[in-house]
């Protein structure tokens, strides 16, 4: 392909991928990426994304993916040399576009910054309010009430937003634009035009995205007024869909145990997190967003959902299952005993309680059937409707033998004859959506962790070196799924990558992989994070061990060798003990 030094690296190097396939494609900028609908097969949602930085495209839909070249030479059907030079045309060789930020996109920037700064200002305004005010007085002891010291209210940055209308307004005035206190969120106009304060004589939860910052409010009322708790709009900081209540405490716990539980309220998350069980997210307000699934996709795909035990919750409940379904989550629920939500159920049963039920929550199968046998089975039409609620929930199992496993399971279960289960699961298969993501399914999940660091690996121009030192001198790749993805990598941190050539020494699947995950957006790593992947990985032998040794335990070997496998076992706990 693109050798050093020649032609064709030429116009690779000077050649903007956006505007090429912006050309055939309508792009739309999201995040840093662009997407669109994608050329090389039939869609009505876009999956079709391109990378303007690493230079390289990839269809989530279909698989297609590569460079500039590859994208001119399937879409024209020409060959590579007719590629170069029909893309060196579109551009203009001798002219280098480095992509510039437009005067408008560096506006925007600031606007955020500027916002980001006004919350940061905002959230330490109303902690001082409930600490220091006489009003805060009353909102403490509420709080205390509830069960919160003054400890758990710091550590969660809660506030006390004032009875009168404008202090905040006052209080941020002199310092920012009228225009950006317009477009935060935090201010409303009444009839007049006058400006006044949103969250007035509430409670204040700060919001924060996944890097800590605060970028919203929730505001609770101490009596029974409407609304109870009230919500930051969406701003150009903030979209309610693209943030996880506490999940930037609760990243690194996620990572490690590979599961999140999922709660619906600020209340619960702080309870749940206060009882020692850190990797707590809330959805914060009824059902879960698709933006918001994407999101803790980068930390684990096992959710563990524990939603109100009201119907509202469990509608809530059902609703997240179907979405976690499809992106493929591994998924409990845990349904709390007595209508208590989490929070309330921490507090008269303690913490002790609350784990041992989180460690026997079930399987969602279970939990649907449970869910479908309260229906009445009486009748030939009530088998139908129970059946039917199960059948939307067999028919998002990307897995065909997965999918034969539930009909014998639901069929014994609910006592329902073979022959209608059998009319019913072949109804759901040809209803099944034509566009379910056909080839991404055939890869096995990623952990969050391996994505990181392999993200790490191209990116982290600080430490590539260091992290490929570490991981090639431990064989930590050895033996997983990515093994040969990483191999590749940890051969070229020695300077920048183009990872389009990259991908040419991997096979097509890997290749998938790796583009999937270099468009995953993140933050800026650090090594700390780094080596909590790195964590991940040093554990899993060790795990997979033990769980052989339990097996050869339990088939009870010869006298002598059980004490040689408990002496081994009893060794690797403390190994894992140590970390
Ligand atoms: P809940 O009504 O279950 O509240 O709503 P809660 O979390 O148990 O709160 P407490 O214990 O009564 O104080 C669950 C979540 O739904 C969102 C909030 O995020 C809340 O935590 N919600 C609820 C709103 O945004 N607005 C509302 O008016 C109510
Ligand atoms: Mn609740």
């Amino acid at each position: 392909m693109a050798e050093a030094g020649s032609f064709a690296e030429r116009v690779k190097q000077q050649a903007d991928i956006v505007r090429v396939i912006g050309e055939y494609v309508r792009l739309k900028k999201t995040g840093q990426n662009f997407t669109g609908l994608c050329p090389f097969h039939q869609e009505k949602t876009p999956s079709f994304a391109v990378h303007p930085t690493r230079q390289i495209y990839h269809c989530f839909g279909c698989g297609a993916g590569g460079d500039v070249f590859k994208f001119v030479m399937e879409l024209d059907k020409i060959t590579f040399p007719e590629a170069v030079r029909a893309v060196a045309e579109k551009c203009g060789i001798a002219i280098p576009r480095p992509r510039e930020r437009s005067p408008e996109e560096r506006r925007e920037n600031q606007q955020r910054s500027a916002l980001v700064e006004m919350h940061r200002e905002t959230a330490a305004y109303f902690a001082r309010q409930l600490h220091d005010s006489p009003e805060g007085k009353i909102a403490t002891a509420y709080l205390e009430d509830r069960g919160l010291n003054r400890d758990a209210m710091t550590r969660f940055g809660l506030g006390w937003a004032p009875s009168s209308g404008d202090a905040l307004l006052r209080q941020l005035k002199a310092k920012y634009p009228e225009k950006l206190l317009d477009i935060s969120g935090l201010f409303s106009r009444d009839q007049s035009g006058r400006p006044y304060d949103r969250f007035r004589r509430r409670i204040i939860f700060p919001i924060a995205n996944e890097g800590g910052k605060v970028v919203a409010f929730g505001g609770r009322v101490m009596g029974d007024e409407q609304p109870k708790y009230l919500n930051s709009p969406e701003t150009p900081i903030y979209s309610k869909s693209n943030v996880l209540y506490h999940l930037d405490h609760a990243r690194e716990a996620i990572r490690q145990n590979d599961f999140a539980i999922l709660v619906e309220g600020y209340m619960d998350a702080i309870a749940v997190a206060r009882s020692g069980v850190a990797n707590v997210v809330a959805s914060c307000g009824t059902s879960l967003a698709e933006p918001q699934i994407k999101l803790l996709s980068r930390f684990t795909h096992r959710v563990i959902v524990n939603y109100d035990p009201d119907t509202a919750g469990q509608a809530a409940t059902e609703r997240s299952l179907t979405l976690l379904l499809e992106r493929e989550f591994d998924v409990r629920v845990l349904t709390l005993p007595g209508g208590a939500d989490p929070d309330r159920f921490l507090k008269e049963q303690g913490a002790e309680a609350y784990r041992k039920l989180l460690a026997q929550s079930s399987p969602y199968l279970d939990y649907l059937i449970g869910q479908a046998r309260q229906m009445d089975r009486s009748t030939a039409a009530g088998k139908l409707a129970a059946l039917n609620y199960l059948m939307p929930y067999v028919q998002r199992l990307p897995n065909k033998l997965l999918r034969s496993e539930w009909a014998t399971r639901i069929a014994s279960e609910l006592r329902v004859d073979e022959p209608v289960l059998r009319e019913a699961l072949r109804r759901a298969a040809a209803e099944r959506r034509s566009e379910v993501k056909p080839q991404t399914q055939l890869l096995a999940p990623v952990r969050p962790a391996e994505r990181r660091l392999m993200q790490m690996l191209v990116e982290a121009e600080g430490f590539r070196q260091k992290l490929a030192r570490e991981i090639v001198s431990n064989g930590l790749h050895r033996g997983l799924e990515t093994e040969r993805i990483f191999e590749v990598l940890v051969a070229r941190v020695g300077g920048p990558v183009d990872v389009a050539t990259l991908a040419n020494a991997l096979e097509e699947r890997d290749r998938r992989t790796l583009f999937e995950v270099l468009f995953e957006t993140s933050a800026e790593a650090t090594w700390e994070e780094a080596e909590s992947c790195l964590g991940v990985l040093r554990t899993r032998p060790v795990e997979q061990e033990l769980a052989e040794l339990q097996k050869k335990i339990e088939a009870k070997a010869s006298a002598e060798e059980l004490t040689r496998l408990l002496a081994r076992r009893l060794e690797l706990q403390r190994m894992l003990a140590r970390r």
